[in-house]
């Protein structure tokens, strides 16, 4: 089939559906993502929007009552919603039909503990960032992981945008030429207006370093940030240098971070990430500049990607559209002019993880396409020289 009838035939879909027919669905289990939590919504969605998975346990929450209430609501049987991740490892691993992938999205500081239970029975597993609330525990697992040879996949869901896909793959043509700059900016708005008194309301766990880590807001989206900036330019991050605070006098944990970095090919970048940036929805915005042309990407037009060629008029390369690259029209769904989101890029991250998990059974190896492990324990080293950089009065620091 040309580029062209996949188009044309929106046989897109019909492709994802012939990988269903030749695999069986992999049985997977969720920790964490109860009743109130969107992320946790949104990874149930995103395990089945290509029918690769089969949902079939979990824990969601440390109260029992509803965790089991909760899990019957999704339509798990009784005796597979669980009070207690070590009893679901257990008794999953006992079980013929037992899990074979196990979601996390529990705060960040038990990513480690819970992990290290499953990954013992050869459970592969798809974690939400950042990876873990300190630089100790992120390398443990990173160990862990490598030594068990299980699947791992972060979802820096963000990074499976079709026409972000798109932006990496014109950066890696070099249609741009050599990267000069780069700009990340993620404002939200959460924390304005919140008074002491009822920060617990909205930050919850995020008020407790253990299991946040150093920095709420670094740990909220300075990661989903610093990975996007890595991810479409292919360049590393080697210095930061930061100021990272809380602006509200009423919040006590960073609500705000201005951060400049040199990468490792000398170009120049910044990221701003903030929950104090009054009226703020989800405005994550990423500029590349290079010596040939320049990117541009926008979550509130995520179908669109602005491409600009040296001393030429800014085009609009629209997704799905006749000249995309092959990895962006794999990434998405349907016809151009069909919006897709958040949700289908979200998704792509689970079906490339199941696409890793039987390409590891088939070959005893696979090509990660989504965010690894490594790139994990980069986020969590990140949020640490930010932070220690800031605690420095702004002193360029090594990563
Ligand atoms: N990828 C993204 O864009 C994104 C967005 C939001 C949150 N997150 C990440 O997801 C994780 C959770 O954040 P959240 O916003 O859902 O928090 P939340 O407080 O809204 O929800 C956490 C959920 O986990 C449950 N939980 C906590 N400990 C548990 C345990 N030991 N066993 C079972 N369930 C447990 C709680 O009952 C709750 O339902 C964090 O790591 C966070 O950084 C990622």
């Amino acid at each position: 089939m040309t580029k062209k009838e996949k188009i044309a035939f929106g046989r897109l879909n019909q492709m994802r559906n012939d990988q269903i027919g030749k695999n069986k669905k992999i049985r997977i289990g969720f920790v964490g993502g109860g009743p109130n939590s969107f992320i946790g919504y949104s990874h149930r969605l995103a395990s089945r929007f290509d029918n690769r998975f089969e949902f079939v346990a979990g824990v969601f929450s440390r109260d029992i009552k509803k965790s089991i209430s909760f899990g019957q609501s999704l339509g798990l049987s009784k005796d597979r919603c669980y009070d207690n991740f070590i009893t679901m490892a257990k008794k999953e691993s006992q079980r013929g039909d037992g899990i074979e992938a196990v979601g996390v999205m529990t705060p960040s500081g038990d990513h480690y503990k819970i992990i290290r239970e499953f990954v013992a029975n050869k459970v592969h597993i798809i974690c939400d960032k950042p990876l873990t609330a300190t630089i100790k525990d992120a390398v443990r697992l990173e160990k862990l992981i490598k030594k068990s040879k299980v699947i791992f996949a972060l979802t820096h869901n963000y990074s499976a945008y079709p026409m972000l896909r798109e932006a990496k793959e014109i950066v890696a043509n070099g249609s741009i030429g050599k990267i000069n700059l780069i700009n990340v900016e993620y404002p939200q708005g959460y924390t304005v207006g919140v008074k002491r008194k009822d920060q617990k309301n909205t930050l919850k766990w995020r008020l407790d370093k253990r299991m946040a880590g150093p920095s709420m807001i670094l740990a909220e989206i300075g990661t989903h940030a610093y990975h996007l900036m890595r991810y479409v330019t292919n360049l590393e991050v080697k210095e930061v240098a930061a100021e990272v605070n809380s602006i509200s006098s009423e919040v006590t944990v960073d609500d705000n971070a201005f951060l400049i970095v040199r990468m490792n090919n000398n170009a120049r970048g910044s990221i701003w990430v903030s929950s104090a940036a009054t009226g703020g929805e989800n405005g994550l915005k990423i500029r590349v500049y290079g010596t040939n042309g320049a990117l541009e990407w926008f979550q509130d037009d995520p179908n669109n990607l602005k491409f600009t060629e040296l001393n030429k008029p800014t085009q609009i390369i629209t997704r799905a559209s006749s000249t995309v690259s092959e990895f962006s029209i794999r990434s998405s769904r349907i016809a151009a002019g069909h919006p897709e989101g958040f949700f289908e890029a979200f998704a792509n991250i689970y079906t490339e993880f199941a696409d890793s998990i039987i390409d590891y059974k088939k070959n005893k190896k696979s090509k990660l396409i989504h965010p690894s492990i490594q790139d994990g324990v980069k986020g969590i080293k990140f949020i640490f020289a930010a932070k220690k950089s800031s605690n420095l009065n702004s002193k360029w620091i090594k990563i």
